[in-house]
């Protein structure tokens, strides 16, 4: 392979890289031979804690690949995609010469490099007609099994917004979560900028007063005093008006779990994620609630946790099928708004390639 075809796949291989991983996670390798890339997911960066089935990581490979293949298109490429069912390949990618871009897929490829996740509070206002449909749009799938919902109903937004933060009460009163929850928290700018994976505590976006605490909180004692005055329900309160302010709520659903659901999960949000990018809304996602409770399908986590935690995370995870469609999973949750720009956003490190 010539040395400008190389950079063409480079260039396809640093837009997969550009994709959102849980916690930057980044789980993913890429092998080229000749015209053909292999997608390898790395479960083990994930946290086994919020990572049942390997959906968190199968969830960002769908999304690396979702980008992939827009920056293929543009590079001059058809690319052909085949999902493999097991074994650490997830999917393989042939490139053949030839083929173009049409307009909607390079509005989205445009966004790749500029979505970013967006803590901060978004306006209440009420998303565009020409927003909401280009969103709706982007989600439609080839895989009936998967469904994109809406929601715009404020009273429904303020029960999903408070059963989301089920996550962070959880989390600052159960000894194992909160140790997992705050070695992924990177402290300084420089990790951030190494692409270290992890979440950079700026872009969390919290108040001044919020991040000296947040400091003395990652110390279990500390935030086993203040469980026991009720502090996980203060957050979780103050957290819930923070997730509400949004213009909506969007939910991925799917009627049954597997590998290729997870990945085509992936490849949908991310087209949803970059065409809010470029129709110039913010989104987040605050999914950590659906993992939390389908972890808790399996024996090894679910004893993790104390039955008045287990009750919580089942009674949240309840609320937010009830919203969406009782009969289907609902795997990833995010809100969608406009918000001002993230104060920090999180780097990678330059994409594993291995040319063979
Ligand atoms: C499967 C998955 C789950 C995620 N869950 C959350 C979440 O619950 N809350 C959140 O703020 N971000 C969540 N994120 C976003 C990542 O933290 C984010 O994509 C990553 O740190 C990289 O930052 P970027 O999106 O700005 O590129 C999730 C991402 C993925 C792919």
């Amino acid at each position: 392979m010539d040395e400008a075809e190389k950079e063409k796949i480079r260039a396809i291989l640093t837009a997969a890289a550009a994709a959102p991983s849980g916690s930057n996670s980044q789980p993913w390798r890429f092998v080229v031979r000749g015209r053909t890339i292999e997608f390898h997911y790395l479960p083990e960066r994930d946290h086994p804690i919020l990572n049942y089935e390997e959906s968190g990581t199968l969830i960002a490979l769908g999304a690396a690949i979702q980008n992939a293949e827009l920056e293929a298109r543009a590079q001059g490429y058809t690319p052909q995609i085949t999902y493999r069912e097991s074994g650490s390949c997830v999917a393989v990618m042939e490139l053949e010469v030839g083929g173009r871009i049409d307009d909607a897929s390079q509005s989205l490829r445009e966004a790749i490099l500029k979505r970013h996740s967006n803590r901060k509070a978004y306006k209440d206002i009420a998303l565009s007609p020409e927003s909401k449909s280009a969103l709706v749009d982007s989600a439609i799938s080839g895989d009936s099994a998967l469904a994109f919902s809406l929601i715009e109903d404020r009273e429904v937004m303020q029960v999903i917004a408070r059963a989301l933060t089920t996550m962070e009460e959880t989390a600052l009163g159960n000894k194992t979560l909160h140790e997992f929850f705050f070695s992924e928290i990177l402290w300084s700018a420089d990790e951030n900028r190494a692409g270290k994976q992890g979440l950079y505590i700026k872009t969390l976006e919290l108040p001044p007063p919020a991040q000296a605490m947040f400091r003395l909180l990652k110390h279990w004692g500390f935030a086993r005093v203040l469980a026991k005055i009720g502090f996980p329900k203060m957050v979780a309160q103050t957290n819930a008006k923070q997730n509400a302010s949004a213009s909506a709520f969007g939910v991925i659903t799917v009627g049954k779990t597997s590998r290729t659901a997870y990945l085509e999960v992936g490849k949908i949000m991310e087209r949803i994620w970059l065409s809010a990018t470029a129709h110039e809304l913010s989104m987040q996602i605050v999914t950590g609630v659906t993992f939390l409770a389908r972890s808790l399908q399996s024996s090894e986590i679910t004893t993790l946790f104390n039955l008045q935690e287990r009750e919580r995370i089942a009674a949240a995870h309840a609320i937010i099928k009830k919203s969406v469609d009782d009969t289907r999973e609902p795997i990833l949750i995010f809100r969608i708004g406009t918000g001002n720009s993230p104060t920090e956003v999180s780097y990678r490190r330059p994409p594993e390639i291995l040319f063979n």
